[in-house]
C-alpha cells in the first residue's frame, strides 16, 4: 500500500489508543491486520538500526586518532584492502599532508595499524625488548599463516646468528656465467632474475657452507606468494636438504664450528626446538626469501637509475675505475666502502624505492603511553611511514628530484660516517632499533660487489627508451622480475676480478 491510501484510511478513522484500550472502538480486522504488519515493520527496522548502532560502536574508535582510509565505520573490509593495494602512496601522501607529526589510524584491510610520526622511534627504541615484537608485526605482514613464515614468531635465532660473509668470487662466477659476454651486439635481459641468482650464491654460502650451497637442486626460495602449493613443495625440498644437514653437523661437534648461518644457530642454540630441523629449515628459509628478492631488485632499481642519469653513471663509473687502479685489483672490504659516490647513489635509489613505504611495524606486547600522551594498548599494531620520512622537503631537497650525489653532495663528513648500510638515515630504510634489517652488511656488500663488476665492465639501455616500471602494491614497492633492459659488454673495461 503507497503512503497516499495509508493517510487516507487514518483520516476516515477517528482513533485513540484509550478508546482503543475501553474497547469502545471497533477496529476493522483489516485494519488490525494492517496495524500489526507496520508495528512488525518498525520493530524490525528499529532492531536493525539498534545492531547497526550497536555494530558501529563496537568498529569505531574512542580514541581521538584520525582514521585514514575507511569511509565509514562499518564500510566492508574489500573496498578499504583494494583501496590500499593500489593507492598506498596517495593515502599516505594524503595523511601526510593533513596530519604531519600527529599518529593517525591506517586502515588497510587486514588491519588498523597505527602510524606513528618517525619521531617516536627513538622513544620505542628505549622501550624494554619485551614491550613491543617485530617479529609478529613481519609474520603479519608477509601472510605467515599461508607461507610458513609465521615460525619467526616463535624464536629470533636466526637475525641473531646473521653474519656478513662476503662471497665475491661465487658472485663473480655467476656474473661470468649468467651476462652475455658477447662485446658487439646489445642483448635484452632481465636482470631481476639474474642478480637473484647472484645474491643467492652469496647468500647460500652464508647459510649453508660448502657443499651444500653447491648443490645445484637446493631451491632457491624467492618469491613467498601466491602459489602456496609451489612454496609448499619448495619448503620440501629445503627440508630435504638442511634436516639430514643439521643431523649430521649434531654428531659431529667439529662441523659447528664451521663459518655458516646453520652451523652458527646449532652451536649458540639455547633450547632443544632451536636445534629441531624444521625449525632451522623455516627460519634460514625466511632469510634466504627475505632478502634475495628485496636485493636485487634494490640492485636493478641503482642501475636503472644511473641509466636514466648519464652524467651520474659517468661520475660513478670514473669512481671504481680510480678506485680500481688505487687497490690495484684488490678489491677487499674496505675498498668497497670508499665508493662514496656509488654509496650516495644507492641511498638515494633506496630513498626513491624503498623495500616498503611502512617501516618499524611492531605489534604491542604491553599497554605503555608516549612521551604525547598517546596511549597503544596491548596487541595493538603500530608502525611508520618512511615514505613520508623520505619525502619530506625539509629533510630531502627537492624530494621527487633524483639526485644520486644528494648525500655526498649535502654533508660528506655525515655521510662517510652513517654510510649506506647505516641504521642512522633519515628514511630509516632498514627499519630501526634492535630489530632493523640484520641483513643490511651482507645487503649493502653484495649489491656493490655486484654493481662495480656490472657498472664497470657492461653499456645499459632501456627496452624502448622507457625506464622499467617501479610498482606499489599495499605497503611494498618491486620492479616486475620479467623485466629487462639492454646490455652490451664494453670492449674496453677495468677488468676487475674479485
Ligand atoms: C636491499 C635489500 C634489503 C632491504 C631494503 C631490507 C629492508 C628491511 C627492513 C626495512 C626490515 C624491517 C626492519 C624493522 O622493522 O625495523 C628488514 C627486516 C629483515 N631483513 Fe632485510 N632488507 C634487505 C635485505 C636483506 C637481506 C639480504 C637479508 C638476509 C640475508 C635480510 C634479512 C632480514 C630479516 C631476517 C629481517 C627481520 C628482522 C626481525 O626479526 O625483525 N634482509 N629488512
Amino acid at each position: 500500500m503507497s503512503s497516499i491510501s495509508l493517510l487516507n484510511v487514518f483520516d476516515s478513522i477517528s482513533f485513540s489508543w484509550k478508546d482503543f484500550h475501553s474497547s469502545k472502538v471497533l477496529i476493522p480486522s483489516s485494519l488490525f491486520e494492517y496495524h500489526t504488519k507496520w508495528m512488525k515493520v518498525a520493530l524490525t527496522a528499529s532492531s536493525i538500526l539498534c545492531t547497526i548502532y550497536l555494530l558501529h560502536s563496537h568498529a569505531s574508535y574512542n580514541d581521538n586518532i584520525p582514521t585514514v582510509n575507511r569511509r565509514f565505520a562499518l564500510e566492508p573490509r574489500i573496498f578499504v584492502r583494494l583501496r590500499w593495494a593500489f593507492g598506498s602512496v596517495k593515502i599516505l601522501d594524503d595523511a601526510y599532508e593533513k596530519y604531519h607529526d600527529r599518529a593517525y589510524r591506517l586502515a588497510r584491510g587486514d588491519a588498523d595499524i597505527i602510524v606513528l610520526p618517525s619521531r617516536f622511534i627513538n622513544e620505542l627504541n628505549r622501550l624494554p625488548q619485551h614491550f613491543i615484537s617485530s617479529r609478529k608485526s613481519h609474520s603479519k605482514s608477509l601472510t605467515g599463516y599461508l607461507n610458513g613464515m609465521d615460525v619467526v614468531q616463535t624464536t629470533n635465532h636466526h637475525v641473531k646468528m646473521l653474519l656478513s660473509r662476503p662471497a665475491s668470487q661465487r658472485i663473480q662466477s655467476t656474473i661470468t656465467e649468467l651476462f652475455p659476454r658477447d662485446t658487439d651486439s646489445w642483448n635484452a635481459v632481465e636482470p631481476v632474475n639474474k642478480i637473484v641468482h647472484c645474491i643467492s650464491q652469496a647468500i647460500t654460502l652464508s647459510t649453508f657452507g660448502p657443499p651444500i650451497c653447491d648443490n645445484p637442486k637446493l631451491p632457491i626460495l624467492v618469491w613467498l606468494l601466491p602459489y602456496k602449493w609451489r612454496l609448499e613443495q619448495s619448503w620440501k625440498n629445503l627440508e630435504d636438504f638442511v634436516v639430514p644437514e643439521v643431523e649430521s653437523r649434531k654428531a659431529d661437534p667439529n662441523r659447528v664450528k664451521e663459518p655458516n648461518l646453520i652451523s652458527w644457530m646449532l652451536a649458540e642454540a639455547k633450547t632443544d626446538g632451536e636445534t629441531d630441523g624444521y625449525m632451522l629449515t623455516r627460519l634460514v628459509g625466511s632469510v634466504i626469501a627475505g632478502g634475495t628478492y628485496s636485493s636485487a631488485a634494490f640492485v636493478t632499481g641503482v642501475i636503472a637509475d644511473l641509466i636514466a642519469h648519464p652524467h651520474f653513471l659517468d661520475e660513478i663509473r670514473e669512481e671504481i675505475r680510480q678506485k680500481n687502479d688505487e687497490v690495484q685489483g684488490n678489491w677487499d672490504q674496505s675498498a668497497f666502502n670508499n665508493l662514496d659516490k656509488l654509496d650516495s647513489a644507492m641511498k638515494e635509489t633506496s630513498r626513491l624505492a624503498p623495500g616498503s613505504l611502512l617501516v618499524y611495524s611492531r605489534v604491542m606486547e604491553n599497554d605503555c603511553t608516549l612521551s604525547n600522551g598517546l596511549e597503544l594498548k596491548k596487541g595493538q599494531l603500530i608502525t611508520t611511514s618512511g615514505h613520508s620520512a623520505s619525502m619530506d622537503p625539509n629533510v630531502f631537497p627537492n624530494p621527487e628530484e633524483y639526485d644520486a650525489l644528494r648525500a655526498y653532495n649535502q654533508d660528506f663528513e655525515r655521510h662517510r660516517a652513517q654510510p649506506f648500510r647505516s641504521v642512522e638515515g633519515e628514511d630509516h630504510r632498514w627499519g630501526a632499533g634492535r630489530w632493523a634489517c640484520p641483513g643490511r652488511y651482507i645487503a649493502s656488500i653484495v649489491s656493490k660487489i655486484i654493481l662495480v663488476k656490472l657498472l664497470d665492465e657492461y653499456d645499459f639501455e632501456f627496452v624502448g627508451g622507457k625506464r622499467p616500471k617501479t610498482s606499489v602494491m599495499h605497503e611494498f614497492v618491486f620492479i616486475d622480475p620479467a623485466t629487462k633492459i639492454m646490455m652490451r659488454r664494453k670492449k674496453q673495461n677495468s677488468g676487475i676480478m674479485y
